[in-house]
Order: structure tokens, then C-alpha cells, then sequence
């Protein structure tokens, strides 16, 4: 599964790049207007600085200038994928962005039909929004379940990309349940390290090492 960064702070997304195990970035407008920075320079920069796929969502509510954005967003840098919302309009803005060659992500997905109109217009990702669904008092993981057995009865070649992730559980059940990808905000990415019994392993390891009075070089 490949993993990517859900943040637009270009600070964080330097300490992550050099992990090397992060794959692509995505954002979303609340994840700029947090950043403080113009989308079209942020975007720039981040496609610089991680060479996979960089999510960059457009906002119109009319399809003539939602789909300008969408070739404005699109011409940043040959990684940008441009994101659409799950609507009418977005779709049809999906279809003709896919149509010439522009690989879309569509988000805020919530729901298995949702997630089939998008395959059919061409989406490359979709975005099903795991947290937010639990937050709603619903089964975030089944949704990411059923789009795996809906695009693989129909090889539908859209790939799911597991967003609005809260916890490294839902990392490892979005892992299981088939998705192509999920996007973390940093502090997931860095509790995908974390086990306590690393840390009491590692410190004993130590104590017995320091006893031996050797070093390796
Ligand atoms: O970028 C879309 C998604 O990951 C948002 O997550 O935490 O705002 O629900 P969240």
C-alpha cells in the first residue's frame, strides 16, 4: 500500500521526504488556508520535493471554471493530480480532465455508489473519508471493503486512496481491506513506528549492550 502525506506544510513534508517511505501528498482548501500560503506556490513546491502523486483540489461550483482550475491546478508540475468533489459537476469535470490524459482524485466520498460514479467517470483515486464516516456513528472500513469488491467485479482500474485517517488501526484495516493507498496527516505517519515494546526491547538491548564495553566501529 503506498502511503501519502495529508498536509500542506511544506516544514513537515522535508522531515517526512527524507524517511523515504513516503510515496505522494494530498491536500484539500481547509489544509492550504491552514498552511497560510497561495495554493499554486505550496503546490509547486511540494511536487518538487516528493516525486509521486501531489493532490491538488480545485473549487468551483460551475463546471466551466472548475474545470479551468482543474487545467490551471494540472499544469503546476507533471505530479499534479488534480481533486474534485464527489458531485455532479465534479464528475463530469473528472471525466473531461481524464479524458485528456489529467489523472483526477475524487473526494469526499462516503458511500460504495459514490465511489462507482467516480470509477465511471474515470477518477484515478478515490477518496473514501474513513474518520469521518466513524465520526458520523458509521463503519468507515466497510466502505473502503465494498469499493475493493465493486472496482475488482467490474476491474474498474481506480484506485483507493483511504483518507480522513485517525489512527495507525485504521492504517492496518485499510491495508487489509485491499486499499491502494491511504493519506496520513504526519502524526499517523509517525505512530506507524510506535510500539512499546520496541522502546523496552531497544532500552534492554542497550543496558546489555553497555555491559559488554565494545563498540561496533
Ligand atoms: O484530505 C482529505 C481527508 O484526508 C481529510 O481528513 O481528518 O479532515 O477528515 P479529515
Amino acid at each position: 500500500m503506498r502511503i501519502f502525506i495529508d498536509t500542506a506544510e511544506v516544514a513537515d513534508l522535508k522531515v517526512l521526504a527524507a524517511t523515504g517511505l513516503v510515496d505522494g501528498v494530498t491536500t484539500n482548501p481547509s489544509l492550504i488556508a491552514k498552511s497560510g500560503r497561495k495554493i499554486a506556490e505550496a503546490i509547486e513546491e511540494i511536487c518538487a520535493l516528493i516525486p509521486g502523486p501531489i493532490s491538488a483540489e480545485a473549487v468551483a461550483s460551475d463546471y466551466d471554471t472548475l474545470l479551468a482550475e482543474g487545467r490551471f491546478l494540472a499544469k503546476i508540475a507533471p505530479n499534479v493530480v488534480v481533486k474534485l468533489p464527489l458531485t455532479p459537476i465534479g464528475l463530469r469535470v473528472c471525466k473531461a480532465l481524464s479524458d485528456e490524459g489529467t489523472p483526477v482524485n475524487v473526494t469526499l466520498c462516503f458511500s460504495a455508489v459514490q465511489a462507482l460514479l467516480a470509477a465511471k467517470a474515470g477518477a484515478t483515486y478515490i477518496s473514501p473519508f474513513i474518520g469521518r464516516l466513524d465520526d458520523n456513528g458509521q463503519d468507515g472500513m466497510e466502505l473502503i471493503r465494498d469499493i475493493r469488491v465493486i472496482y475488482d467485479n467490474y476491474g474498474f482500474e481506480t484506485q483507493i486512496l483511504a483518507a480522513s485517517a485517525r489512527t495507525a488501526i485504521h492504517v492496518r484495516d485499510a491495508a487489509l481491506a485491499g486499499a491502494d493507498c491511504a493519506t496520513l496527516p504526519p502524526a499517523v505517519f509517525n505512530a506507524l513506528y510506535k510500539h512499546v515494546l520496541t522502546d523496552l526491547g531497544l532500552e534492554a538491548f542497550m543496558k546489555d549492550w553497555e555491559k559488554t564495553g565494545q563498540s561496533i566501529l
